[in-house]
């Protein structure tokens, strides 16, 4: 393919909104690993960072600064690894706010699946 026809064949794929730019990585991970990654979500995330990731969890009330909302364009200017060692370090180790709880049980793949499903979220 000629790479204006990739051009206008990737425009395309984001303006009919199949899936968006974060949606390759994701549906290429074995589908039981979305399926735990969504479970272990709405287990241990989705009480700040809300289910649908808006950062309006029951628990985000009164936490300052808020839980990130990852609906927003933070997502594309966020760096991946980042992501990862806040999910697995918490905000503390992190230097970022403390509410954000570390979850040192969960291997790296299991940070980054989660990374990539909140970055799906629509
Ligand atoms: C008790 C509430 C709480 C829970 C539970 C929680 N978070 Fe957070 N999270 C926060 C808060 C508050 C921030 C904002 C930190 C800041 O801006 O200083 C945050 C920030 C983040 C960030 C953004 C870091 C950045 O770039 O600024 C990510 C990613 C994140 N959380 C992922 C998760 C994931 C994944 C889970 C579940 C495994 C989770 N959080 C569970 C409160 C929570």
């Amino acid at each position: 393919m000629s790479a204006r026809l990739l051009v206008i064949a990737s425009c395309l794929c984001v303006l009919s909104a199949c899936g968006g730019p974060h949606a390759d990585a994701w549906n290429a991970i074995p589908e039981a690993r979305r399926d735990a990654a969504e479970a272990s979500y709405v287990e241990r995330c989705a009480t700040c960072h809300g289910n649908t990731g808006r950062g309006n969890g029951p628990s985000a009330k009164g936490l300052n600064p808020q839980p990130t909302a990852f609906t927003t364009e933070w997502r594309d200017g966020t760096d991946p690894e980042w992501i990862d060692h806040v999910i697995h370090q918490g905000g503390r180790a992190m230097k970022i706010s403390p509410s954000m709880p570390a979850n040192k049980d969960l291997s790296p793949e299991q940070c980054s699946d989660l990374r990539l499903f909140l970055m799906t979220l629509p």
